[in-house]
């Protein structure tokens, strides 16, 4: 009986393991897709001004095909969320008595409004070629934005694995 016991709470340890490991698999990929496309998204997007007003086809190449990122970086962000509430769910909230943690939830949300700011901005860029005007204070505007983000998912990651406490 003792043993039967125990192998069960052995097989419960394991699958709450598989668990664990397969949500920071999903976490981790989350970070891939959401700071990797912002990487790539900014610099596409200084591609864009270098080549704005000289290569209007050029321009329009690349406005076309930076503006899919952002909701790219929502679906890694989405997957961000999803695992790390899980990974808290599993942990029972262990992580949340810790100063790194705290920490990087402020960042979280600032990450999820500069996303959606970065948006609205690519949005108006393709607006901005597509009517042939040119919006002053546009490129320092986006190229803050995302150097800012860029900062934050940096500051992200060496919270997330220091584990400052
Ligand atoms: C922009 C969003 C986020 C980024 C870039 C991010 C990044 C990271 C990184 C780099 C780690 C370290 C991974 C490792 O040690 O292998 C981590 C761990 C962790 N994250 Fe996130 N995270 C994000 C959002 C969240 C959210 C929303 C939650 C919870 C609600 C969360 C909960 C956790 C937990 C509990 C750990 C520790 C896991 C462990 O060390 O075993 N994360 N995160």
């Amino acid at each position: 009986m003792k043993y039967e016991k125990h192998c069960q709470f052995r097989v419960k340890i394991e699958k709450t393991m598989n668990l664990y490991l397969f949500s920071l698999f999903v976490h981790i990929t989350g970070i891939s897709v959401a700071a990797g496309t912002t990487f790539v998204s900014f610099l596409v997007n200084r591609r864009f001004w270098q080549a704005y007003g000289t290569n209007r086809v050029k321009a329009l190449t690349l406005v076309e095909l930076s503006s899919r990122f952002p909701r790219i970086t929502g679906l890694g962000i989405g997957l961000l969320l999803l695992s790390g509430i899980y990974i808290m769910y599993l942990t029972k909230g262990a992580f949340g008595e810790q100063l790194w943690f705290r920490i990087k939830m402020v960042l979280v949300i600032l990450v999820i409004i500069i996303n959606i700011v970065i948006n609205i901005l690519e949005k108006r860029v393709k607006g901005m070629v597509t009517a042939e005007v040119n919006a002053a204070g546009l490129q320092r505007k986006v190229t803050t934005y995302y150097l800012v983000q860029l900062v934050l998912f940096l500051t992200i990651f060496v919270l997330g694995v220091f584990k400052f406490n």
